[in-house]
């Protein structure tokens, strides 16, 4: 089973090389992005997305930038340009802690003493890469800590993509199930389409048929009817960020799914790493919520599906209490309440 790579550096080290997830499922198109304003843009437009891929994203943004960074500038102006351009990367979105994570270690790397500014080039890289090594070992952990969860015959539902193209390895809520496929084991995935912008059918569908496992798109509102008929064992998603309570923000849709769960009596789990878990927001309610753009449910692919100008409310996660998910998987190993993540921060 080939795992696709969906954020990297491109092979001479010069750029940060993404599958642009915009042009999913229609076309597989790599971009390589060098400035500043391209990885903005390309997190923000969630050309590249997924709570990983784009902490990982940024880090190797940032390294790019510093060795493209123009030879003219003193050693000073160098670290003051480098420390506003990872400023401006961690305000490109606010929910996923992933992002602000990667950005402090890069930052951490640019307050060392280094003997010289091809010295801080070159440990800015080291970091960069460090972070996609260590995401792509996360995923593979989720997933062995996330097998014995999924059971003989297993129809697994999830929400969004939390796949191989939301992170640098075989995805957080997909790799327990990539690993049972590898197995031979009997599983299949409902997919939700997840509006608006579609990540379960774009990407959570295409990426499944790719690797060949069996996977079923359903309208979001099927959900809870398909759980009452008795047709789904368990419900895996992912996250952009788990308050130190367990309280998990994920995709706008999963705290619906996590009540039909409940309802029913199926077990709700969220799988992430611990670059996802944020023991400085206590609860939920702390975690920041992006609103994105009315045109997001005022037209699809360009066709308007609303009145122009049309009231919206269109934030993209939502907060799933703690007491609704049945346990936390990471890297670490399987959490329920009460959780202690303190232990299981890097
Ligand atoms: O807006 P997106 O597509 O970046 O949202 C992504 C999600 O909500 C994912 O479920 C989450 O980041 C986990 S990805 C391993």
């Amino acid at each position: 089973m080939e795992i696709i790579q969906a954020v990297r550096f491109s092979p001479d080290g010069t750029a940060l090389r993404i599958i642009d997830q915009r042009a999913l499922p229609g076309k597989l198109v790599e971009r390589d992005l060098r400035t500043l304003d391209d990885v903005c843009d390309a997190i923000r437009t969630l050309s590249v997305r997924g709570a990983p891929a784009i902490g990982i994203a940024a880090a190797i943004g940032v390294a790019v930038i510093a060795a493209a960074a123009p030879e003219a500038l003193t050693h000073l102006e160098f670290r003051q340009s480098l420390a506003h351009a990872a400023e401006t990367v961690r305000g490109t979105r606010p929910t996923a802690v992933n992002l602000p994570w990667a950005i402090d270690r890069m930052l951490a790397v640019l307050g060392r003493e280094h003997v010289n500014r091809d010295a801080l080039v070159a440990a800015l890289r080291v970091e960069a890469s460090a972070i996609l090594e260590e995401d792509r070992a996360m995923c593979r952990a989720i997933g062995e800590h996330g097998l014995p969860l999924i059971p003989g015959r297993a129809r697994v539902l999830t929400h969004c993509n939390a796949g191989a193209l939301a992170t640098g390895g075989m995805g957080t809520a997909l790799a327990p199930i990539y690993l049972a496929a590898l197995e031979g084991r009997d599983v299949s995935v409902f997919a939700c389409e997840t509006r608006p912008l579609m990540q379960g059918s774009r990407l959570t569908a295409w990426e499944l048929e790719r690797s060949g496992v069996p996977v079923t798109l359903l309208a979001d509102s099927m959900a809870a009817s398909l759980m009452q008929r008795g047709s789904v064992d368990l419900v895996i998603v992912g996250a952009d960020r788990i308050a130190a309570n367990g309280d998990a923000a994920n995709k706008v849709g999963t705290y619906a799914l996590a009540i039909a769960a409940r309802h029913h009596g199926i077990p709700f789990y969220v799988a992430a790493p611990t670059s996802t878990v944020d023991p400085r927001t206590a609860t939920g309610a702390a975690i920041e919520i992006e609103q994105r753009d009315a045109s997001e449910l005022r037209a699809i692919g360009g066709i308007a599906t609303a009145p122009s100008g049309v009231a919206t409310y269109n934030p993209a996660f939502d907060v799933t209490p703690a007491s609704l998910i049945t346990a936390i998987i990471t890297d670490r190993g399987v959490f329920s309440a009460p959780y202690h993540f303190e232990a299981t921060r890097p």
